[in-house]
């Protein structure tokens, strides 16, 4: 069977969130599966991995779109050193740029990338079993295979589509329809939603199946879902919960060449205290007091506009007894907000900014990991947490409440139900309180340590979707 993900990012080669680490493990781990051809497809950006690697050009044509003619180059990376193919999608001019994310004419870009690989496919006669389409960037593959004439060899095609995060659904005007490829204009209502074209929207309408990266986040989605509630309601038969796993062979404080000082179940204490104790030093914390993180983008929807206060008050309250370290960047108020109390309080650390390395450095020191989300649709901070021994304190949320089970019902984490200020506080007391209990604070290293999240069980899921 033969899969090809499509996706705007891949983890080593463009990461700007949990969407590339799951596009770079789970066709890894598809690929363990007997029979199984798991490839990915992706924009080709300005990155060092592009220039570090070697491609062939497996195709070189060009595309419509609206008057514009562009280039359509399909890159092979040509080693597999991924644990499967991977091609990219070079536009010159449109693609080929730093980010994958950030620009104004967003819309053309993803139409072009979308387009670009249909066009690639159907032009060398490329018929995969599944098209798995990631998130609204390429929602409207499945609509396009299905109704453009010019995709005419992929009609039939099984499509995919997985909905990392509703938050974000690509709506564009009705304009943009100018720059798709040609289809009927009585099937507009397959692309509409409330007068704008809406990517996401059309994934669900015209995918064979969609999924969510946890089954407690779509059952959120009948509830709350920026207006999608009724479709996805709608289509519940086609709608189907997979949690993601973790790539157990990058995230592995064995042998992780990203941490200071390496460690594993039987060592956990001991080492995770060294490389607490080295971090600390470097960032002017006091080692013996416990440390709380944060590790991620500045976006309400990771209840960061908390972070602030949380950061002041608790610091008064505890009466300096605690450290806390952020790792992130995003919205400039909560930036600016968090620089101030950074000069203010010396319990207190920021690193602005997107740093892989230190994010491990901080999964496992830290004695707790803070994820306050208001939406969460799986995350994976607190699965990275718990594998390095950090206790993760989180907002009873989609996949965060799928994960982490709190201590008093026999888990090893903390859960809070209401998404604000005080209900952070009082998880953080109880936290404290934990932590002067030696003998139970070692037990949750190891207990977390204990949980599995592999991959194997949810790539099997996928594979199983598939052959249905
Ligand atoms: P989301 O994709 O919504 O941001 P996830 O929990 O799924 O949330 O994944 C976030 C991923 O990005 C994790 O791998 C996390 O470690 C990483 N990450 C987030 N912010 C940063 C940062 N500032 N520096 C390094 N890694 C980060
Ligand atoms: C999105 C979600 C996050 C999830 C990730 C990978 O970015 O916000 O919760 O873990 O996708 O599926």
């Amino acid at each position: 069977m033969v899969i090809y993900h499509l996706s705007t990012e891949c983890y080593p080669v463009a990461k700007v969130g949990g969407l590339a680490d799951v596009v770079g493990a789970l066709p890894k781990y598809q690929n363990k599966i007997k029979d199984i051809d798991a490839k990915v497809v992706m924009p080709w950006y300005n990155k060092p991995f592009v220039y570090e690697h070697e491609f062939d050009i497996v195709f070189d044509g060009f595309i419509h779109q609206g008057s514009n003619m562009l280039q359509v180059q399909i890159l092979k990376e040509k080693t597999n050193v991924l644990g499967f193919e991977l091609y990219m999608v070079k536009i010159p001019g449109l693609l080929d740029r730093d980010n994958p994310y950030g620009y104004q004419d967003e819309s053309f870009q993803f139409l072009a990338f979308q387009h670009g690989v249909l066009h690639w496919l159907s032009a060398m006669e490329i018929r995969p079993d599944v098209l798995h389409c990631h998130d609204y960037h390429t929602g409207l593959v499945p609509f396009m295979i299905e109704n453009c004439p010019e995709f005419v060899f992929l009609k039939g095609v099984k499509t995919i589509g997985t909905i990392h995060n509703g938050e974000y659904q690509g709506m564009m005007s009705w304009d943009m329809a100018n720059y798709m490829p040609f289809f009927d204009s009585y099937k507009w209502g397959l692309l509409d939603w409330n007068g704008y074209i809406n990517p996401l929207a059309s994934m669900i309408k015209c995918c064979t199946a969609f999924t969510t990266v946890s089954q407690g986040y779509l059952e959120e989605l009948f509830v709350s879902f920026r207006g999608l509630e009724s479709l996805v309601r709608d289509e519940f038969g086609k709608a189907y919960g997979i949690i993601n796993g973790i790539d157990t062979e990058v995230w592995n404080p064995e042998t992780d060449p990203m941490l200071d000082f390496n460690f594993n179940i039987n060592n956990a204490v001991l080492q995770k205290k060294k490389n607490k104790e080295k971090l600390c030093k470097e960032y002017g914390l006091k080692p013996e007091l416990p440390l709380f993180a944060f590790i991620g983008r500045f976006a309400t929807e990771k209840g960061a506009d908390f972070l602030p206060d949380v950061v002041w008050k608790s610091i008064k309250q505890s009466y300096g007894t605690l450290n806390i370290m952020i790792l992130g960047s995003g919205n400039t108020y909560i930036e600016n907000k968090l620089k101030e109390y950074d000069y203010t309080y010396t319990n207190f650390a920021l690193d602005l900014g997107y740093k892989e390395h230190l994010s491990h450095k901080i999964y496992a020191s830290a004695d707790f990991l803070l994820m306050p989300s208001r939406v969460e649709p799986c995350g994976l901070n607190q699965m990275y947490s718990m594998r390095y021994g950090t206790v993760p304190i989180v907002r009873y949320t989609g996949g965060l409440r799928d994960t982490v089970e709190d201590i008093s019902t026999g888990g090893a984490g903390i859960n809070f139900t209401y998404p604000g200020v005080d209900d952070i506080l009082h998880a953080m007391n109880r936290a404290m309180g934990i932590f002067t209990q030696k003998e139970t604070m070692e037990n949750l290293i190891h207990a977390n340590m204990g949980f599995d999240f592999a991959w194997e069980k949810s790539a099997e899921k996928y594979i199983a979707l598939y052959k249905n």
